[in-house]
């Protein structure tokens, strides 16, 4: 069967289609029926049946004969270091660590957060948690402790699992330090926190609170893998939305495991046995999806990176892993290639290496531009898919799915929407409008599974962020097109999020922050156009009258503000001091004229603008930044 026909059958009879994609999960129980829309417009899949991610992820591949495959790779080119670990290594491990979980009396429904960087440990903490029916929340290493205590108190973990550090190309990153300071922070206590220490920085622990990973487990009884409801939650993972208080997106158990299941062999050609690579952080959705879940329940070897694409030590080193590691499907963010390019530009690193094996490159994160598409075309030889999904997602919206069939690529889309996603792009009154007509990209409800169900415990914020806007469908945030050949075009987002080297931000949050600076009356942060990461983000501050301080000094406490107070990931290193901010005459900041005028597009003038006058200002507050470039 070729795409159309897959896209065909699922959109026939959605509920064969899932029932039988669910065939390829060890249930304990198999679920009754796919799609459970009693509560519409919530709805849920798989809910009644009774099934472990631990088991699928781990203990079937031993038990049909794979314990010996490499089921994890480690790859850490800042510590010097490759390690491989068995399916059955990974077992004893996992069933281990969940023992010790277990005995220190954390349950099914329970959180536990997990804090740490790309180390094997971390995928295990995962399967622990998964292992026994608690809840992950992964945190990225790459925010600040404030933003950690956020998470804190948003879904009260019992237990954090720590490393005692990160390693950067160019430090140290003290998570221990880091941790301690946001549980200081947060109102929430955990009862316990469980140390990994790496050698590079040995942590103190806290006498009664802090357990070493090892000595944590020393003498325990290996947990076996409980069963858990379909709508049970695998994990709550955070992501950026307008304000400061990220959202907590839900992923539940059944249709997190068919969906991946169904993606690892249809969209990335992957199947038991093979290799397969994304490079990403377990902090964010795609690690979740293909660092750990997605390769490991289909029965292949994944590779965890501890890296970076150029500097450790050269623009080699992505090559250089997939050589060794044979790897057949790779997936990357744009800007990784970016970077590569700018030191690599005619692709003299690649050809020092054997890459026969790998078949097919995935991008995804932001905007694939066509420049760096071609590149890679042209210097790898192999079919580069751009794809398109989100954290909330989890799995590809729109891909080219080569496991089905190779289709033609069309440079600057993500081709076309997966299965399980009605895909509209629809006007401001939320009428579907004609192919090549921008408008607000929507999908019919019911998403498929493994997509969101809800938000942590923010069942209103859920359905005010994504159903109410366009009833009856889910609102993406992103805006494009679709063309007459169904090919969706992603644009731009529709709200105040940017997109930093492949990392969703909230401009939002950043001018929470900003604005608590004891100078700073008023503020507004937009994401400009970086050749390098994609966007950048670059604040406007409006001091308090009177107030005659420096304005270097006081955009230098600023951009140390946004580091100490989001994290070091945000990139926050532009921001002028203006007297006045562009807004409408009904107060509402004028962003988009900001961007447009800072990236160098053409504009109009607003037609709502309350002083065109201040614009000019604008205008020359960014010349200052040296915006437009070129
Ligand atoms: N822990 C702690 N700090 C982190 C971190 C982590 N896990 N990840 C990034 N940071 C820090 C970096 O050290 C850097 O700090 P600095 O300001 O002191 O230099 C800052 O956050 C910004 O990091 P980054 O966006 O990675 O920029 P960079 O200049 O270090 O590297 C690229 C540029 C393009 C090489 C890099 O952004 C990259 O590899 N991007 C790919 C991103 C990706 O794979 N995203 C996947 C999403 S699907
Ligand atoms: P995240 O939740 O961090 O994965 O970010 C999701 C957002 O990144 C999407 O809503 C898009 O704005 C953007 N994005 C992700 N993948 C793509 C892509 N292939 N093309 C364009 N934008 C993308």
């Amino acid at each position: 069967m070729g795409y159309k026909e897959v896209y065909s059958a699922w959109q026939a009879d959605p509920e064969k289609f899932w029932m039988e994609a669910a065939e390829k999960i060890d249930w304990d129980t198999k679920p009754s029926k796919a799609l459970f829309d009693g509560n519409a417009p919530l709805y849920e899949w798989f809910s009644d049946g009774l099934v472990n991610t631990c088991w699928n992820a781990v203990d079937r591949h031993v038990e049909e004969g794979r314990g010996d495959q490499i089921a994890i790779m480690h790859e850490s080119p800042i510590t010097h270091s490759t390690k491989g670990i068995t399916y059955k290594e990974l077992q004893t491990r996992v069933a281990s660590l969940a023992g010790a979980l277990k005995m220190r009396g954390v349950e099914k429904g329970d959180r536990v957060i997990i804090y740490m960087p790309m180390i094997p440990e971390a995928l295990e903490a995962m399967l622990a948690c998964s292992r026994i029916g608690a809840i992950h929340s992964v945190v990225f290493g790459g925010f600040a402790a404030n933003e950690l205590a956020v998470r804190i108190d948003d879904c009260t973990p019992k237990a954090i699992i720590a490393a005692s550090c990160g390693l950067e190309p160019n430090r140290v990153v003290h998570y221990k330090p880091l941790l301690d300071e946001a549980i200081e922070i947060a109102d929430h206590k955990p009862e316990f926190c469980v140390i990994f220490q790496r050698e590079q920085e040995v942590a103190k622990l806290i006498e009664g609170r802090d357990f070493s990973w090892h000595g944590f487990q020393y003498g325990v009884k290996p947990a076996d893998c409980v069963p858990v409801e379909g709508n049970h939650p695998a994990y709550i993972l955070y992501t950026s939305g307008t304000t400061g208080q990220p959202k907590g997106v839900v992923r539940h158990t059944g249709g997190h495991l068919v969906a991946l299941q169904w993606t690892m062999k249809n969209i990335y050609n992957i199947e038991a046995g093979d290799r397969f690579w994304a490079a990403s952080d377990v902090g964010w959705v795609v690690g979740h999806s293909y660092i750990c879940y997605g390769p490991l329940i289909a029965g292949a070897t994944t590779v965890v990176f501890e890296g970076k694409p150029i500097g450790t030590p050269h623009p080699g080193v992505f090559w250089r892993i997939i050589q060794n590691n044979r790897i057949k499907s790779f997936f990357t963010a744009p800007t990784a290639l970016r970077a590569i390019k700018r030191e690599d530009p005619n692709g003299e690193w690649i050809k020092r290496y054997a890459l026969h094996d790998l078949q097919a490159l995935f991008l995804a994160g932001e905007r694939a531009d066509p420049d760096t598409v071609e590149w890679a075309q042209k210097h790898l030889g192999v079919p580069v898919v751009d794809h398109w999904w989100q954290t909330e997602t989890g799995w590809a919206i729109a891909a080219n799915p080569i496991g089905i069939e190779e289709l033609p690529t069309k440079v600057g889309s993500p081709s076309v929407p997966m299965p399980g996603y009605d895909v509209q792009v629809l006007d401001e009154g939320g009428h579907p409008v004609a192919p090549g007509t921008l408008g607000a990209i929507a999908i019919k409800l019911p998403l498929p599974p493994g997509t969101l169900p809800t938000l942590w415990q923010a069942e209103e914020r859920f359905k005010k962020s994504y159903l109410e806007h366009f009833p009856g469908y889910y609102e993406t945030g992103d805006a494009g097109y679709i063309d007459e050949d169904g090919y969706l075009y992603i644009m731009a987002r529709t709200d105040d999020v940017i997109n930093v080297a492949g990392h969703r931000l909230s401009t939002g949050a950043m001018e929470e922050v900003l604005a608590g600076h004891p100078d700073v009356a008023e503020c507004a942060v937009i994401g400009v156009a970086d050749d390098l990461k994609g966007q950048s983000p670059m604040g406007f501050l409006c001091l308090n009258a009177g107030c005659n301080r420096p304005h270097a000094e006081i955009v230098k406490e600023c951009v140390a503000r946004v580091r100490d107070q989001i994290g070091p990931v945000a990139a926050f290193k532009l921001a002028t001091v203006v007297d006045r901010l562009p807004k409408t005459r009904s107060g509402k900041i004028l962003r988009g004229t900001m961007v447009k005028i800072a990236d160098g597009q053409e504009w109009k003038m607003p037609a709502t603008i309350d002083d065109p006058a201040i614009l000019d200002e604008i205008t020359e507050a960014l010349k200052g930044l040296g915006y437009p470039r070129g």
